[in-house]
């Protein structure tokens, strides 16, 4: 029998680990020879009576590319604001094959228990302390619930050191350092090929700033190693006091509302980091007017982004970060520049030691460096994470348009992770990339949430009235929930502390404008800007947002936008998932090849390894676009009957769970459902298009198959592991159309 539950295979697993040793051979797994299973659950609505009939994958017709859907210019003024619905006609119930192809599994690495060895929390304190980074002592407040906080505002006696004042290793307070960022004057972050190719000296500052915070004994809170570590494991306290803990998670959050806002002060952080270290090494260089030039250089030190829908540079990954080596200009021992041929921090992070990943659970307690698509032998093959990013181009450019055209912030929040989880798939192919506990070690981490960063203040400025609305809470190290608890602005966003020693907290990060109070903007909302209103600013932004994204747009008028709905309580499936849509065509072996020819999207649960037996019960969901292979199938035109006939037809779905195929039968809260909706677009490059109709759900689009659904209920108040149901965080009040 196939299951989908991590659980049940882990031992099987961790024997065939031992016997092979921990890069074990992928292995081949036997398709599901029971496609139709009996009914498992009794709120199962699919029919399963039903003959299986196959349908070859065929490509339809390809006509010419037109526009999507019916386009007719409209006043915005007369636009009603009722959906048009569609007049669909009879479709045949055939069934979209779930792939009986027997296949290599492009085996992800599974891990095994995890080891209770942890950094002593009195490590923390041992920390060396810069004189250049001011260092407050909080004082000890009792514990509140669940944990302890070190250090809350409630009292002002916050000291402000300037030589090193270290705390006695017995002390339970530990000594801290606010995240501030940079301390020079606001600079942009920039792209990262743009940095290279125009601001040559600050990259290569970076460079060597990113290669000493990798060299910094694990001790050290702002070392690549300890801030890696906040996002998941090791699992240790990160200057905080002792507490208790939920040693099963990190302290980031996903598939929350505060998804976005709580990795701001976490990149800002590392930019604090390798801001000061850029500076330590310009002040090595002798010459004065060397030095000048270098210090100059390491104050303009942001971190870069990856922009993986940009029209131009596409998804392909930056090449700087699959060169194993870089050449860098760096001080020699008496402090002359001398030109060097290093090994590249942005390629992959080296640990230090064995001890370094002893804390992991098995395998990870044996890799020394990050990988991405690691082969038997532990090899980098970056190549396949950017061909892999690269199938997905077309369609991560639309579902990033379309997230700019989110009516609530939250769904702007749950977009934009959909497209990032899918990226961290895509990129870490195995290697560290594709877990939670591990991804942010890999360097091209801080690149990809850097740009994820950036889209969040471009939001911002473009939606200005909206932000953080109130959603079901999701646990992290250092705020276990209890039932029924709420995550707002006004959440702490453990464990960064702001200047004055507070925790920062989502509030702290609206409007826009913030972004420059911490010394870094962005192009499209640059620190040029401080000195405009925000109206002008939203302007700039908008036509920022549609030039680069916005390919597209057939203007002005009104076009349907059609997307899959793909949705699962992330509880079901211990471990990881991915759930991939083809569109057309499909990979030929979808399993080892999952992003090849036809991906247009996933849903993408980002392994956490054995974290995920504990995994909340939490409805997770992603909408795909389905405009762009639509219009590279020439499906376009006026007749949306033909469209949902095409996308009955055409569409596939491959579930991979924990390395191994998984069938929607065998789960019970896996869903899709194909939906479309109106959107008006003025053609105007400083406004952005925006949703004229509520979207309407084509039943018989799916229906009649296995995971399709059939009623409304299974995709608006869908049903959780215990049975019961409840409105996914991210679609409260989101529907909400523009009048
Ligand atoms: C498809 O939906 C349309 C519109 O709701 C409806 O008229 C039609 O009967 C449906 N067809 C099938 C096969 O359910
Ligand atoms: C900014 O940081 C640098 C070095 O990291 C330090 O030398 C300088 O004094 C700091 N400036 C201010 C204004 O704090
Ligand atoms: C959603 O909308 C309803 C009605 O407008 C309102 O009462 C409720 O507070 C809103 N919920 C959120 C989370 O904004």
């Amino acid at each position: 029998m196939v299951s989908c539950n991590w659980a049940t295979t882990a031992l099987l697993t961790l024997l065939t680990l031992s016997s092979s040793g921990v890069h074990a051979a992928p292995k081949k797994y036997k398709p599901d020879p029971d496609q139709i299973k009996e009914k498992r659950q009794l709120l199962q609505t699919i029919n399963t009576n039903q003959p299986l009939t196959r349908v070859p994958i065929t490509l339809a017709t390809i006509g010419t590319i037109g526009t999507i859907g019916p386009t007719f210019t409209r006043d915005p003024a007369t636009l009603s604001t009722t959906a048009t619905l569609l007049t669909l006609g009879t479709l045949p119930a055939t069934r979209i094959p779930v792939t009986l192809q027997t296949v290599a599994t492009n085996t992800l690495p599974t891990l095994g228990t995890l080891s209770a060895t942890r950094i002593p929390a009195t490590l923390q304190t041992l920390a060396t302390t810069s004189s250049t980074l001011p260092v407050y002592t909080p004082p000890t407040t009792p514990p509140g619930y669940g944990y302890t906080t070190p250090g809350t505002t409630s009292s002002s006696s916050i000291r402000t050191t300037t030589s090193s004042t270290r705390t006695s290793s017995t002390s339970a307070t530990p000594t801290y350092t606010p995240v501030t960022g940079a301390n020079t004057t606001c600079y942009n972050r920039l792209k990262i090929d743009v940095l290279q190719r125009t601001d040559p000296d600050q990259f290569n500052m970076l460079v060597l700033a990113w290669q000493k915070i990798q060299a910094s004994p694990d001790s050290d809170p702002f070392s690549h190693y300890q801030l890696s570590g906040i996002h998941g494991a090791p699992y240790i306290p990160w200057q905080m006091g002792p507490g208790s803990y939920d040693y099963n998670r990190g302290y980031c959050t996903h598939g929350s509302a505060l998804f976005t806002t709580w990795h701001r002060p976490y990149l800002l952080a590392l930019e604090q980091s390798l801001f000061h270290a850029a500076m330590a090494i310009a002040n090595q260089f002798t010459p004065t007017a060397v030095r000048t030039q270098y210090l100059a250089a390491a104050g303009r030190v942001r971190l870069p982004y990856w922009d993986w829908s940009d029209p131009v540079t596409q998804s392909y990954l930056p090449p700087i970060t699959m060169q194993q080596t870089v050449t860098v200009t760096r001080p020699d021992g008496s402090g002359n520049p001398v030109t060097a041929t290093i090994t590249n921090p942005l390629f992959a992070y080296n640990f230090l030691s064995s001890t370094s990943v002893a804390p992991f659970g098995t395998p990870w307690n044996t890799r020394l460096s990050t990988r991405r698509y690691p082969d038997g032998s532990w090899n980098d093959r970056s190549y396949l994470a950017s061909s892999s990013m690269q199938s997905g181009f077309t369609s991560r450019v639309t579902n990033t348009y379309n997230a700019f055209l989110s009516t609530t912030y939250n769904l702007f929040s749950n977009r934009v992770e959909g497209v990032h989880d899918s990226i961290h798939g895509a990129v870490g192919g195995g290697g560290q990339m594709s877990y939670v506990a591990y991804s942010a070690f890999d360097p091209i981490f801080w690149l990809h949430h850097c740009n994820v960063d950036r889209l969040m203040a471009m939001f911002q400025a473009t939606s200005p009235s909206l932000f953080v609305t109130p959603a079901s809470a999701v646990g992290t190290f250092a705020r276990p929930v209890p039932p029924n608890t709420i995550d707002d602005a006004s959440t702490d966003l453990f464990p960064f502390r702001r200047a004055d020693g507070s925790w920062y907290k989502s509030s702290h990060l609206h409007p826009a404008n913030t972004i420059w109070g911490m010394r870094y903007g962005y192009p499209e909302v640059p620190c040029s800007y401080q000195t405009r209103t925000p109206a002008e600013l939203d302007t700039f932004t908008t036509g920022q947002v549609n030039t680069l994204y916005g390919g597209g747009r057939t203007l002005p008028g009104t076009s349907r936008e059609w997307n899959v709905r793909l949705l699962i309580d992330q509880a079901e499936i211990p471990g990881g998932y991915d759930i991939y849509v083809y569109g057309g065509t499909r990979p030929q072996d979808p399993y080892s090849d999952p992003y090849g020819k036809g991906y247009i999207g996933s849903l993408s649960s980002m392994s956490m390894g054995s974290v995920d037996q504990y995994k909340q019960s939490r409805i997770r969901f992603v909408d795909v676009s389905l405009n762009s292979y639509l219009k590279e199938y020439g499906y376009g035109g006026a007749d949306p009957y033909k469209i949902t006939e095409y996308i009955r037809k055409d569409l596939t779905y491959t579930i991979i769970a924990n390395g191994k195929p998984c069938y929607f039968q065998d789960l019970y809260t896996a869903k899709y459902a194909v939906y479309s909706r109106d959107v008006y677009d003025s053609g105007k490059d400083d406004v952005l298009p925006y949703y004229t109709s509520d979207p309407y759900y084509h039943l018989n689009v799916t229906e009649g198959y296995v995971g399709g659904i059939k009623y409304l209920d299974e995709i608006l108040y869908p049903v959780k592991v215990d049975g019961s149901r409840e409105v996914p965080w991210a679609e409260v009040n989101s529907t909400r159309i523009q009048t």
